[in-house]
């Protein structure tokens, strides 16, 4: 397939997270095209080249703005119910408390089949905002039958759904009420991850690692013994206070810290060292009325930065990545350049996906989306983010999503008058 009249075709390049200067750098072709085989990327340049040679399939882009499919690299998009109360009375000035737990009654109750439509609806939502690979946490079940049933159901996501899934088993969440901390850890290490390796459920283990959830030593117990069966390590660091989680991360070789909002000069410092990527989720910031995470002076000491959504039904119900790239260039003084980086090729580095997709070279999968933008800067300024400005969003080379109304000069005319 070929894609053609591609107004400005922008991405990053590379294999691997891009720290500090390197996050500005992104490739901009102006009137391109790109050229698609099984799935795979097999060139990318201007237009002028392509003389004579219009074979296969063609899609014209009709002069809009092509970006790599963004990678949402933090969600817990499973879970059954909603919390708007609790929300609303947030708002009001209500502390964050123990909604998870209203959460896990409700995904207790539901039945897989549940569970699966609640979800596929939702990750319909983010494929038409331009997500491609979407990582997913369990995390709401907080025992080993329902974890296991949260993990099956992102499973059946990934098999069924166009974009890539990349599953998280998060059993420490919290603990349930009635339950006792050290037995619930317990049966973590001695039941739920051995089970989640034996049915190859996850790639990633994450621990909320916050006072009053799972404290830094217990965190590093139950990622040790995710580590020791195989799991890559994620951790939730510094979002309501500072418990060292970074330094944790950084000790334990985690692929990604998450949030950190309250996160130290040193835990910087140490994630750097040891090669973490920091996911920064404005959205929940947004939400809770916290202070946002200091992306500026992580990514002037040189971490390489990544966004997500946090999509949850309790601290964050932003699932656009426009949005979430419109908040980072506002609240945390990302450049666009740089937020751009930070949802495509940073954040495919933090699930471990770096060399497949989150740029537009050859080799890499097709995962892209065609935006109604001149370019690129209009990206963070259209913060409203009317969805239909995303025309069509391929995954691996397929159509996964065409835009049925997509936004024209001239739609707004009063019908007759056309
Ligand atoms: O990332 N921090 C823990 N987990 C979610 C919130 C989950 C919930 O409140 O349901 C978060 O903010
Ligand atoms: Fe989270």
């Amino acid at each position: 397939m070929l894609i053609v009249n591609i107004g400005q075709l922008v991405t990053p390049l590379g294999e691997a997270a891009r720290g500090g200067e390197a996050m500005r750098r992104l490739e901009v072709l102006e009137d391109a095209y790109i050229k698609i085989t099984r799935g795979r990327i097999v060139s990318v340049g201007p237009m002028a080249e392509l003389r004579g040679r219009l074979r296969e399939e063609v899609y014209d882009a009709r002069r809009g703005l092509v970006l790599p499919g963004f990678v949402d690299p933090h969600t817990h998009a499973v879970f059954a119910g909603t919390r708007e109360d609790e929300f609303l009375a947030r708002c009001l000035g209500e502390p964050y408390g123990k909604g998870i737990l209203t959460t896990m009654k409700r995904v207790r109750a539901a039945s897989e089949e549940e569970l699966f439509a609640s979800a596929r609806r939702f990750l319909g939502e983010m494929l038409r905002r331009g997500t491609t690979t979407v990582e997913v946490k369990s995390g709401y079940g907080l025992d080993t039958e329902s974890e296991l049933k949260l993990l099956r159901v992102i499973r059946r996501l990934g098999r069924e759904l166009p974009q890539e899934v990349v599953p998280t088993f998060l059993g420490a969440h919290a603990v349930p009420d009635g339950v006792k901390k050290g037995e619930y850890i317990e049966e973590i290490i001695t039941r739920m991850i051995p089970e989640v390796r034996r049915r190859k459920l996850a790639e990633f283990c994450d621990v909320f690692c916050e006072e009053g959830f799972f404290g830094r030593t217990e965190s590093r117990e139950i990622l040790r013994a995710a580590q020791g069966a195989g799991l890559r390590l994620k951790i939730h660091a510094e979002e309501l206070s500072n418990t060292r989680g970074a330094e944790l991360a950084a000790e334990l070789g985690a692929v990604s810290a998450d949030h950190l909002l309250h996160i130290s000069p040193h835990g910087i410092r140490k994630m750097k060292e040891a090669g973490v990527v920091a996911v920064l989720l404005p959205g929940t910031a947004f939400t809770l009325g916290e202070p946002f995470a200091p992306a500026r002076e992580m990514i002037d000491a040189g971490l390489p930065v990544a966004l997500g959504t946090d999509f949850n039904p309790g601290t964050c119900l932003i699932h656009s990545m426009p949005h979430v790239i419109s908040l980072a260039v506002m609240k945390m003084r990302m450049t666009a350049e740089e937020a751009i980086t930070a949802a495509t090729l940073n954040a495919a580095a933090a699930v471990g996906r770096a060399h497949e997709t989150g740029t537009l070279e050859e080799g890499k999968r097709a995962d892209l989306v065609v935006f109604d933008y001149e370019n690129y800067r209009q990206l963070p300024y259209f913060l409203g983010h009317d969805p239909d400005r995303v025309r069509a969003v391929l995954c691996r080379g397929r159509w996964a999503y065409e835009n049925p109304h997509p936004c024209r000069d001239g739609d707004a005319r009063p019908h007759g008058h056309g």
